[in-house]
């Protein structure tokens, strides 16, 4: 990598400075700004030389974003992949290039396994179960739930829906009755949470919304407050994320239970990072970063 900026680390006799390109998502709810922020801190703190590309929510620009950081010829490229598929050529022009390429927060669905060093991430189709364990033990296994899905085709969208389904498959008396996409947002939430309040004459019969993540769940929150419902009465309101907004609904008995999904997470994956440049030595394809269910009464630190 270019020797501007960053800490000067010693290899072998070399000494060089360590340049990383990360491709974020975009912007999209609360936990992905602080997850941004994260990484700019920590890599502040590391001495890293950080290039942070931030598409926008679209895989092309993604795309292009890892093919400028080859071209700039970075030490090491962090991904956190849009949706799962279609990144196999990119990934090989990586490779071919002999730059490392590491998954942080959510997964690529490749056949060669080789074409990325590990991924360091929290385990999707865990907290899936956790929200779907909480919910059946808060209606004794007996609810119609409303589904507010994540971006189509991304990673936590697949596995929380997968996870939460092996969950309330075990309860006869649980079922998704209705499913959308509100794409991780707050907007996107409220129109769809919108779309089902009309849908079944006003939630009549419906027992919980599970929300992939905690912005759309205050989006539906705002939907159902506005239609003269009560989140957290009419309804079980179980989500994903555990952000600052959803502990104040918490603490305020507009929402019941959240997943965390930490967003502090630049202190578990640089330090792979820069070990595996130091070593090559290989790792395993996952380092897990652990998950834990939150209600107003077990908020946590
Ligand atoms: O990939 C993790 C998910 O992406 C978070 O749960 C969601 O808030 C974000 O947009």
């Amino acid at each position: 990598g270019a020797v501007a900026g960053g800490l000067m680390m010693l290899a072998g006799t070399q000494a060089f400075a360590v340049t990383i390109g990360f491709s974020q998502v975009g912007d999209e709810g609360d936990w992905r700004p602080a997850f941004s922020k994260d990484m700019q801190e920590e890599a502040k703190k590391e001495g890293i030389d950080l290039k942070f590309a931030d598409a926008q929510g679209k895989q092309e620009e993604q795309l292009r974003a890892v093919r400028a950081f080859i071209a700039q010829q970075v030490d090491a490229i962090v991904i956190a992949p849009v949706v799962v598929t279609g990144w196999d050529q990119v990934l090989k022009e990586a490779k071919r290039a002999h730059i490392p390429v590491f998954l942080a927060d959510r997964d690529v669905d490749v056949t060669d396994k080789s074409l990325y060093v590990t991924r360091i991430s929290a385990d999707f189709n865990l907290e899936g179960r956790l929200a779907g364990a909480w919910l059946a033990q808060a209606s004794k296994g007996n609810c119609k739930i409303v589904e507010l899905q994540g971006t189509t085709g991304s990673a936590p969208a697949i596995e929380r829906h997968k996870g939460f389904e092996t969950i309330i498959k075990e309860f006869p008396g649980m079922e998704i009755v209705k499913s959308q996409s509100g794409d991780f947002t707050t907007e996107g939430g409220k129109k769809v949470m919108e779309a089902f309040i009309k849908s079944t004459d006003n939630l009549k019969g419906i027992c919980a919304s599970f929300a992939h993540n905690d912005n759309m769940q205050l989006g539906a929150i705002q939907a159902m407050k506005e239609a003269g419902l009560n989140p957290g009465k009419d309804l079980l309101m179980v989500s994903v994320d555990y952000v600052p907004a959803m502990k104040k609904a918490l603490a305020a008995g507009e929402a019941n239970a959240s997943v965390e999904l930490r967003s502090a997470i630049g202190k578990y994956i640089y330090p792979v990072v820069l070990n595996y440049l130091k070593d090559k030595k290989p790792l395993p394809k996952w380092v897990v970063i652990p998950s834990d269910l939150h209600t107003a009464a077990t908020p946590g630190s």
